[in-house]
């Protein structure tokens, strides 16, 4: 779905762009950790696609990349403007991303994950392996597989982040699957609400509606046994009573 949201983006810019031109600034706030300790504040100047000037916290002052925008960063980077955007990281960014952090990442629900075998082509060897992710917040996820703990990218296929309409999402990936043995296959689910990637090994034996039927047919013939064997006493019991009997 966030794939879906830049191309629509992108094409409302180029809409923009095919009518005239298109001066716009940007101001992002980069973070590798939720402690906020390595925020990075940039703020870029753009004239159509292509950035003239940008201030970077890192570096501390405006850089340019056109003649007007070195000529300009020179300018401001002598007066207070500089002053003031060295202040952005504490003001601006740290501030906004404890408010997403707190509003968004913290309120994260964990995805309940299915892995199944879908059923066999008539005659074929291969199969169809689902993983299958329900019931998660926020829709930004990655599941992916494994094959004896290496990534598998070919053969595999996966649907976008689907909303199930009540602010949660779910998302199926599927893998082309031939058993071998000795084979470990897992499904990898990365998501803002594990603190780490989680795998789920795939059980290569019967799936659960066969064991079920298997043991609903197990527990009759168990059953079956014992009536028949308490039946069989009792008649046992009874004929040779009768026999002892005298009449
Ligand atoms: C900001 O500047 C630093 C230091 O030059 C650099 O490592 C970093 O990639 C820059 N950030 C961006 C988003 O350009």
């Amino acid at each position: 779905m966030s794939l879906q949201l830049l191309l629509l983006l992108t094409l409302t810019v180029r809409t923009a762009l095919a009518g005239g031109y298109y001066e716009y600034i940007t101001w992002e706030c980069l973070s590798t950790s939720a402690d906020l300790t390595d925020v990075e504040f940039i703020m870029t100047y753009h004239f159509n696609k292509d950035p003239y000037i940008r201030f970077n916290s890192t570096v501390g002052e405006f850089v340019g990349y056109t003649a007007h925008g070195v000529y300009n960063a020179e300018s401001w980077n002598k007066g207070p403007t500089v002053q003031q955007m060295r202040g952005e990281r504490e003001r601006y960014c740290k501030p906004n991303l404890e408010i997403h952090f707190s509003s968004l990442l913290e309120k994260a629900v964990r995805p309940r994950v299915k892995l199944m075998a879908e059923k066999e082509p008539s005659g074929g060897h291969t199969a169809m392996l689902v993983c299958s992710a329900y019931d998660f917040y926020p829709p930004a996820i990655d599941v992916y597989w494994q094959r004896d703990g290496k990534r598998e990218t070919t053969a595999t296929i996966s649907t976008d982040e689907l909303a199930e309409g009540d602010w949660y999402y779910q998302v199926h990936s599927h893998l082309e699957y031939t058993p071998k043995s000795g084979e470990k296959i897992s499904c990898v689910v990365e998501h803002a609400s594990f603190s780490e990637p989680v795998v789920y090994d795939w059980d290569p034996s019967l799936p659960e509606s066969d064991r079920n039927k298997i043991a609903i047919g197990a527990s009759g013939l168990v059953l079956g046994i014992i009536l028949s064997a308490a039946g069989f006493i009792y008649y046992k019991k009874k004929s040779s009573g009768r026999i002892l009997v005298p009449s």
